[in-house]
């Protein structure tokens, strides 16, 4: 099948002065146009990694791509030049980055921000950048859209800063939006306006996205697909119904379990952290944490396998359901 976007066998790692370190190993990811794809791990797992991979922002080195494919549109990214790749970030692939409050420049008005990146990216002239700056800033759902690219960065809230990052992602037409943990650092209502947001524009601007969150909350509010990343490779995938309702992978179902339902729910932490001996070579990387490991996961890595529909997982236990 076609996809719009695709990773396959990606291999990224980085040169530390332990030694080299992969952080991601993905065998297969694929979003079609205008859907929301999920991308949920702990923290450490690799989700800004991967981003930053598909834009080519990885500072190389340290880091290394030793293999794989990241095809776009047909074309795979990582044989692009510099120059080529400067035509899709920004205008193809934007990226609302982990952090919003320093993405803005403090000592530039949000107008003035919107209006170089248009621009640039447009190549218009400066009153033209100026008129789609404030038709962007209705479409990210500000009021007095006029009042607000005047402010500077700190006189606005961050639910207000954050739907500005989201106009400046969108202001020059991307296809495909990384949102990496967009809502982090935003209480839980302001929260739901920014998931409300981007489900819309999703919906409306047929723009695909993947959406990186350690909430499998968040990702339901938005996303059709899902992948669970675990130490940088995927451990299960499927609609968002097939991963989050009916987990199989036993990462999936700790990671699940470890949000309390109601307040009477107890967490059994024991079931969350390390109490087994780490496997070095070639075995399972959840071995270690794994209450239902066996043979032969300690010796082998297990291969993502389907289990039915779309659903996936990389388990040598197979199809045996985890309960929530
Ligand atoms: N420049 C770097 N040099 C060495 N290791 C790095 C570098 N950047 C990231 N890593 C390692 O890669 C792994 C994945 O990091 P990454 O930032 O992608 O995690 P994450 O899933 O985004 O976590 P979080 O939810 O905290 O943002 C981590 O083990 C991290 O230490
Ligand atoms: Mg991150």
């Amino acid at each position: 099948m076609n996809h719009y976007f695709e990773i396959k066998d990606l291999k990224v790692g980085f040169k530390t002065f332990e030694g080299y370190k992969r952080a991601l190993d993905i065998e297969h990811l694929a979003i079609n146009k205008g859907e929301a794809y999920g991308l949920i791990g702990e923290s450490g797992a690799g989700k800004t990694v991967l981003a930053l991979t598909i834009l080519r922002l990885l500072a190389m080195p340290p880091s290394v791509v030793e293999s794989g494919q990241i095809i776009f549109a047909g074309e795979n990214l990582l044989t692009k030049t510099e120059q080529a790749m400067r035509l899709y970030r920004g205008k193809r692939i934007s990226m609302i980055f982990q952090d919003p409050m320093s993405t803005l420049n403090p000592v530039f008005t949000v107008g003035e921000q919107l209006r170089q990146v248009i621009q640039y990216n447009r190549g218009t002239s400066k009153r033209e950048a100026e008129r789609i700056a404030l038709e962007t800033i209705d479409l990210v759902k500000l009021p007095d859209a006029k009042n607000i690219i005047q402010k500077y960065p700190h006189e606005l809230s961050g639910g207000q800063r954050q739907r500005i990052i989201i106009a400046i992602a969108l202001s020059c037409g991307a296809e495909l939006l990384i949102a990496d943990e967009p809502t982090r650092n935003l209480d839980v209502t302001i929260q739901a306006g920014i998931l409300k947001l981007i489900a819309e524009l999703q919906r409306d601007l047929k723009v695909s996205v993947l959406f990186i969150a350690n909430n499998p909350g968040l990702i339901s509010a938005v996303c059709q697909q899902v992948a669970i990343l675990h130490e940088g490779r995927i451990v299960e995938k499927g609609t968002v119904r097939e991963v989050l309702r009916d987990p199989v992978h036993p990462y999936t179902t700790a990671f699940l379990r470890a949000i309390p339902k109601n307040k009477q729910e107890k967490i059994d932490l024991k079931k969350l952290v390390a109490f087994g001996e780490a496997v070095r070579n070639g075995g399972c990387a959840y071995f270690s944490r794994c209450l239902k490991r066996q043979e032969p996961c300690s010796s082998a890595s297990p291969a993502l396998k389907l289990l039915g529909g779309t659903h996936f997982a990389a388990c040598h236990l197979g199809g045996e359901r985890g309960e929530r």
